[in-house]
């Protein structure tokens, strides 16, 4: 798993692969900042946990081909982005097509990008979300796999919907982690299928 933070997602799969809810173990968790305390959270687990800095490379092509390495030698069938929040390279994004997912606080195609829930609230929206989805080469742009929605109250402040998105994140996370590793899931013709059948 990819992270950059705090690790609440990362937590949410740990623990749904402890009580059997996915059949399978977080392999390691990479990091792209090294006080992420979701590095803690996967020591706390005895699993492997590992952070690379930007500027221990030259470009972001030799970050992500460096990344690519090391989780390679882990031979993961699914790479999990959760608040990875870094640029990925083509070539990265070629190299696990298929078996890359990535979760947005956003009703995708509505709001890709960065400060979905400031944009929610400006906006006066009364519904917002989250999506997983499968990781394209265009950003948060992916075959959308799984959402939840969450309503928007008058009052609600930046905080009262993170932590009502988020809440839906910890449930819908693993669930479509499961699926894939129960081979139910795949990407083809930049499409998301799940049990034969076209999402
Ligand atoms: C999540 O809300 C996710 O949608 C976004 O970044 C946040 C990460 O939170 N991509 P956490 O680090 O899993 O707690």
């Amino acid at each position: 798993m990819l992270i950059s933070g705090n690790g609440s997602n990362l937590q949410a799969i740990i623990d749904a692969c402890k009580q059997k809810k996915i059949n399978g173990t977080v392999a390691a968790v990479f990091s792209n900042k090294t006080d992420a305390f979701g590095l803690e959270r996967a020591r706390e687990a005895q699993i492997p946990a590992h952070a690379l800095t930007a500027s221990q490379f030259a470009d972001r092509a030799a970050f992500d081909r460096e990344l690519m390495l090391e989780i390679d030698a882990y031979a993961p069938d699914l790479v999990v982005l959760a608040g990875y929040m870094r640029i990925l390279s083509p070539e990265f994004v070629g190299h696990y097509a298929g078996r890359l997912i990535n979760i947005h606080p956003s009703l995708l195609p509505k709001y890709p990008g960065l400060n979905t829930h400031s944009q929610v609230l400006e906006n006066g929206d009364e519904v917002h979300g989250t999506s997983v989805h499968f990781v394209t080469e265009e950003l948060d742009g992916g075959p959308v796999i799984l959402q939840a929605e969450v309503p928007v109250f008058t009052g609600d402040d930046e905080d009262d919907i993170t932590a009502r998105v988020q809440n839906q994140e910890h449930a819908i996370y693993p669930l479509v982690v499961s699926w894939f590793i129960e081979g139910r899931l795949e990407m083809r013709e930049n499409c998301a299928w799940l049990d034969g059948g076209k999402l």
